[in-house]
């Protein structure tokens, strides 16, 4: 099962040739792919050579290729981490039993909302970044957009795959709805939130890799502990492309943070106005950008109180972050202490009391709570990159409760301490916090391609090393004669 078939027309590792009827399922869903990507893929560079990395082994130096290739060519293929001998169930009621081979029928509408779900965010994150090529800032980034692109396409192939081979015909219905629906469509949205919010800056992109990427790798991480044993070897090894997803997010944000750093050290001065006409992007203006991400991606966790949750953990379908790290792994007993707002007259912060909550209930909250310290480890990392530079200003994480639209919390209002305030209150003051009209068109008029050999725009600083031992200065995206300049308006050249 280990074994990779890198000819095959789909490449996979899950012996799909020894299931004909199966591999005309998924050979017959593989042109609506390529209809979906030619369309909601990245505009205007598909008939370049992109410098890409592709799945060959799922061990450990799986991710050793790299080569220049067009993206419609990408080797998307169909990889699980290999079967783990003897695996038991690791949470839930079912606890220490045989983990599933096959779904038992009983949670299979509930296994199939979780796996379409998750499906649905991978083609969605690809529509969202859809245009963002066009305004990259140097072709290192050009090159990482489309990585991250590329391994959304792979992650869609993946729960395609789970659909298929588990749920027949529904299966393969909902694989096709996931070619149908669009981000940001009226008629046929994505299915959460986030997912149909436009990215339509790289300052948005690189939060968006950062903060809702990282939601990602939460929830996969939730189902990498599930009963059903393929989906939990499917989710392992998307984590490992999830990883490169984060790392494109993060330093993308410490590159900005630095270059605004390295201007007001430059300039001798804090002033906002006077680091935008340098051309680079003022701390305060990126810390709105960081709230608003970050609340919008806090709300992917669903509500803090949650039956469903607790019925996905009772029967074993999702675990917790790192369910091994607890001791108790049916969690029958015990609470989980929540702040709830207080009733009161009119939603508009009423104080906070304390609630105790069935620990199955808050089962959300509790993977929440892993994905909000893991956030903190990257602000701290960013302010790491003030320290260097000896500026006195520090980014924060705003609390989880600040500018919620799922759960408890939404309708009241609260500062970015967590604070209750008034409805007055926010609206006095949400401009400071949360990107005004202003801030977007500013940090767009930035946004223009810089694709030359080692040029860089001037609201970024450069990283500090290249892909798989390149410089930066490198040819990661090779043009195309023909296309070189449509929709672009630079021609790449030697320079730097
Ligand atoms: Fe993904
Ligand atoms: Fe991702």
């Amino acid at each position: 099962m280990g074994n990779v078939d890198l000819n095959a027309r789909i490449p996979n590792n899950v012996g799909l040739k020894e299931d004909r009827r199966l591999q005309r399922a998924l050979e017959a869903w593989q042109p609506g792919f390529i209809d979906w990507w030619m369309e909601m893929g990245p505009e205007g560079f598909q008939a370049d050579q992109i410098y890409l990395r592709t799945a060959v082994d799922v061990g450990r130096d799986g991710w050793a290729h790299f080569e220049h290739v067009k993206m419609p060519d990408y080797r998307w293929g169909i990889f699980m981490s290999p079967m783990e001998d003897g695996r038991v169930i690791p949470c839930g009621d079912f606890f220490g039993q045989p983990a599933w081979q096959q779904v038992p029928g009983e949670y299979r509408n509930m296994l199939r909302r979780i796996i379409v779900t998750q499906a649905d965010t991978e083609p969605a994150s690809v529509e969202q970044q859809r245009l963002l090529g066009q305004t990259a800032p140097s072709l290192y980034d050009l090159r990482n957009l489309f990585q991250v692109n590329v391994e959304e396409g792979r992650h869609l192939w993946a729960m395609v795959y789970l659909l298929h081979t588990l749920f027949g015909r529904d299966g393969r219905e909902e694989a096709e709805d996931l070619l149908r629906r669009r981000s940001g469509n009226e008629d046929s949205p994505r299915i959460l939130g986030t997912f149909n919010e436009p990215v339509e800056d790289w300052l948005s992109f690189f939060m968006f890799t950062t903060f809702t990427d990282r939601d990602g790798k939460f929830q996969l991480l939730s189902l990498a502990e599930s009963a059903l044993d393929q989906l939990s070897r499917t989710t392992r090894f998307m984590l490992t492309e999830e990883a490169h997803h984060m790392f494109v997010g993060e330093t993308g944000v410490g590159r900005v943070i630095e270059r605004a750093g390295e201007v007001m050290n430059e300039l001798g001065t804090e002033d906002p106005d006077k680091i935008r006409a340098h051309g680079a992007i003022d701390l305060p203006t990126i810390q709105k950008w960081l709230n608003r991400w970050f609340s919008s991606s806090v709300n992917l966790f669903g509500g803090e109180q949650s039956s469903n949750a607790a019925n996905y953990f009772a029967a074993g379908l999702k675990g917790r972050y790192k369910e091994e790290k607890y001791e108790d792994h049916v969690a029958l007993e015990g609470a989980y202490e929540m702040q709830v707002p207080g009733s009161g007259s009119g939603g508009s912060g009423k104080g906070l009391i304390t609630e105790q909550v069935p620990m199955r209930n808050a089962m959300n909250e509790v993977l929440r709570d892993g994905y909000v310290q893991d956030c903190e480890f990257v602000v701290g990392r960013w302010n790491r990159t003030l320290e260097k530079l000896e500026r006195p200003e520090r980014m924060y994480l705003p609390n989880r409760r600040f500018n919620r639209e799922i759960g408890i919390y939404t309708g009241h209002h609260f500062d970015p301490e967590g604070n209750p305030i008034s409805h007055e209150e926010w609206e006095a003051k949400k401009g400071q916090w949360l990107p005004s009209a202003e801030d977007l068109e500013f940090v767009k008029s930035l946004m223009k391609p810089c694709l030359g050999h080692g040029q860089i725009a001037s609201w970024i600083a450069p990283p500090k090393k290249g892909i798989n031992g390149n410089p930066f200065a490198w040819e990661y995206v090779r043009f195309d004669k023909a296309s070189v300049g449509v929709g672009l308006g630079a021609e790449p050249s030697l320079t730097g």
